[in-house]
């Protein structure tokens, strides 16, 4: 593991970063992280305990009152500079997100190119947080709008994109004026303290105090919760399962806190009878087993027109076959591994539930094992089962390589609605070369989903556009078009430059 060495990394190291100081406790307690790919330990990390987080708070609470301050395009300069910090080390650390996730080295690496991308994105958005102005409905008024920074975003995220989506709620939130505290998937703490480490020297290059972004890398109980329940921490992200980002919804709102959430997806791509395969087919591929199917935005069900149903199935058969399965850090590898145990056994829970309920696979289904698998345990044979959409485990996202093949008569009007009878509503695809189809998937009687593409599928979107999904997806978006907003808070301000004190609406109040 050349890379950790690369990163500055070492076996043992603490999870506790209010910026460039890192925290240590002589006997707290350590979590062991393990490769997926073959079991290996890649470091032992300390887990934050109650007073580093108190620690951290406070930290980030003075930091608030410097930052905030700084003119924006300032800011967005050090974001352009942590920026080219990450494109000189983009090998090492990709090899890291894969090493860590299992997630194909052309995957890692995308990742890292997906937080350079947020990075150029935020320098660019530092002169544009623009306000509003309209015309007042009184004589000399001035009435707009202005985005002040918030204040401590919380940022909660999962092992699945272990730096991308730190990336565009810090780098977002950063550019605000905001300061981040950032809790990371206690399966992915490796790849956080390697970003943190490149941050930090960013941060000391430019003497910017401690507090702006800080790392709590510990449980659910002792970070997880204290950030929810936080009334200092005005915003929170969460990414996470539509269970557990309900808790955090819950706890937020209760306390009046704002949220913004990125949950679980059903990904539905629809092949209606004018779909050209030669487009369709590798697009449901890479849907379907990139990431091992751990993507939120992986395909999982597939609405074939009936006409196309056998040429899809035989087509997608003939892929399956030749996909690559195997050690993620190899370059011919399309699919590594999943990421732990327990999500080998929701796989297997899902393949039998699919038998159980009617359904029947038609490639794949079973563990992998023997030598070129490793000791994990955790390979896989991405999975072909032909359902219908009403089956219970159609209905819920299981984070597995499995693609639900659907079958639809009639028109395409059929077809939408069985995509859209999912409680979830993240991402969307429909391939024709029908220009009509096309447009009633993205008419107002079309995809319910906040992404809904043609002719490309549900996963791999551009970090330009706003990111997220509505039901219980969670309607929250990030990354790029205006999600910066929900980092700011907005002030309405009516000005009078005026001599006399008219009211709105016309209403008269005079005093003698
Ligand atoms: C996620 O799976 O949580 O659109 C995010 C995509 C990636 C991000 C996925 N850019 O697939």
């Amino acid at each position: 593991m050349e890379f950790l060495k690369d990163l500055g990394l070492k076996k043992n190291m603490p999870g506790v970063s209010t910026g460039t100081r890192w925290t240590t406790h002589k006997n707290g307690k350590k979590s062991t992280i393990c490769s997926p790919i073959d079991g290996q330990v890649i470091a032992h990390v300390q887990q934050a305990e109650p007073e580093d987080y108190e620690h951290v708070i406070e930290t980030a609470q003075k930091a608030f009152a410097v930052w905030r301050s700084m003119p924006a395009p300032q800011r967005g300069s050090i974001l352009r500079k942590i920026g080219d910090r990450f494109r000189a080390c983009k090998g090492p650390l990709g090899s890291l997100i894969t090493c860590e996730t299992g997630k194909p080295i052309q995957e890692g690496l995308g990742e890292v190119q997906e937080f350079i991308d947020i990075c150029d994105f935020s320098a660019g958005q530092s002169r544009m947080l623009y306000g509003m102005t309209t015309v007042s409905e009184r004589p000399n008024h001035r009435l707009f709008e202005q985005y002040h920074p918030l204040g401590i975003i919380g940022i909660i995220t999962a092992f699945n994109f272990p730096l991308a989506v730190w990336g565009w709620n810090a780098m977002i939130g950063a550019v605000c004026g905001d300061v981040c505290v950032w809790k990371p998937s206690s399966r992915t703490p490796v790849t956080a303290i390697a970003a943190q480490k490149i941050i930090a020297g960013v941060l000391e290059e430019n003497s910017l105090p401690e507090g702006i972004f800080s790392l709590l890398a510990g449980g659910r109980d002792t970070i997880g919760e204290r950030l929810l329940n936080d009334r200092r921490v005005p915003l929170i992200s969460f990414t996470g399962s539509v269970a557990a980002g309900r808790h955090a919804a819950t706890s937020v709102a209760s306390r009046l806190g704002r949220s913004i959430l990125e949950l679980g997806g059903n990904n539905a791509i629809i092949i209606t009878e004018h779909a050209d395969l030669s487009l369709a087919i590798p697009a449901v591929v890479f849907g379907a087993v990139g990431t091992a199917g751990q993507r939120c935005t992986t395909t999982r069900r597939l609405i074939v027109h009936q006409s196309l149903f056998a040429t899809v199935t035989k087509l997608l058969i003939r892929a399956y076959k030749s996909i690559q399965v195997g050690n993620p850090m190899s370059a011919t590898s399309h699919m590594g591994p999943l990421i732990d145990r327990a999500a080998v056994k929701s796989y297997l829970r899902a393949l039998a539930a699919i038998e159980k309920q009617g359904g029947t696979i038609l490639y794949g289904g079973k563990v992998l094992e023997g030598q070129a698998y490793g000791t994990s345990r955790c390979y896989v044979q991405p999975t072909l089962a032909e359902v219908e959409n009403h089956f219970p485990i159609v209905q819920e996202e299981t984070f597995a390589p499995i693609l639900y093949l659907i079958r639809y008569r009639g028109d395409v009007a059929r077809a939408l609605a069985l995509q859209n009878q999912v409680s979830q509503g993240l991402s969307s695809a429909i391939f024709t070369t029908d220009y009509r189809q096309a447009e009633l998937f993205l008419s107002v009687v079309g995809s319910d989903c906040g992404i809904a593409n043609i002719n490309i599928g549900t996963s791999g979107a551009e970090i330009g556009g706003a990111f997220g999904g509505e039901k219980d997806t969670g309607g929250g978006r990030e990354s790029g078009s205006d999600a910066w907003k929900a980092y700011m808070r907005r002030q309405t301000v009516t000005g009078n430059s005026g001599s006399g004190l008219p009211l709105a609406q016309g209403i008269k109040f005079d005093i003698p």
